[in-house]
């Protein structure tokens, strides 16, 4: 296994391209969810030096705090609420260009200007979101969302 981080220069697309294969072998072989996490956080922070990376865990109707990189963060976000929360009702990737536009947005950090929350699914259920805040507007596009799905689905694949 890797223990040094490789960050390409360039383009995000070749940023990710670099960098899920070194996730794919930080994860492969390791059952834990949240050890996968916590190096999934750090290696994405790492690369893109977002304002914050992290991960909520599905548990009963909420969504609780997880392995994290960056400033401390809201515990608890309940089912439909919030970015997060809405992700999580509809099993779905949002993409959020300015998180003042978004109705219901739970502000854990004021320098947050724009979001992506991407759900981890294991049979067709939510079991966890992966959650990036950046402090410019309009970070996130198709790209993003395309590659942190894959990265979602390997870890969901990972225990
Ligand atoms: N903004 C999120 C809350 C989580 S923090 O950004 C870490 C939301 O609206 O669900």
């Amino acid at each position: 296994m890797t223990e040094e981080l490789t960050i390409q220069q360039g383009s995000k697309k070749e940023k990710y391209e670099t960098l899920l294969p070194q996730i794919k072998s930080l994860i492969d072989g390791e059952n834990d969810t949240i050890a996968n996490m916590a190096n999934v956080c750090a290696a994405l922070k790492q690369t893109f030096d977002f304002l914050w990376v992290g991960f909520y865990t599905v548990k009963e109707d909420n969504l609780v705090l997880s392995p994290f990189q960056g400033p401390i963060a809201c515990t608890r976000i309940r089912f439909g609420k919030g970015v997060c929360g809405t992700a999580w009702k509809e099993a779905k990737t949002v993409i959020v260009p300015d998180v003042d536009l978004f109705p219901g947005h739970i502000a854990c950090n004021s320098a947050s200007r724009s979001e992506i929350v991407v759900p981890l699914l294991k049979k067709n259920e939510v079991i966890a979101i992966l959650d990036i805040d950046s402090a410019s507007l309009n970070t996130f596009d198709e790209v993003d969302a395309y590659y942190l799905e894959k990265l979602c689905k390997m870890l969901a694949e990972s225990d």
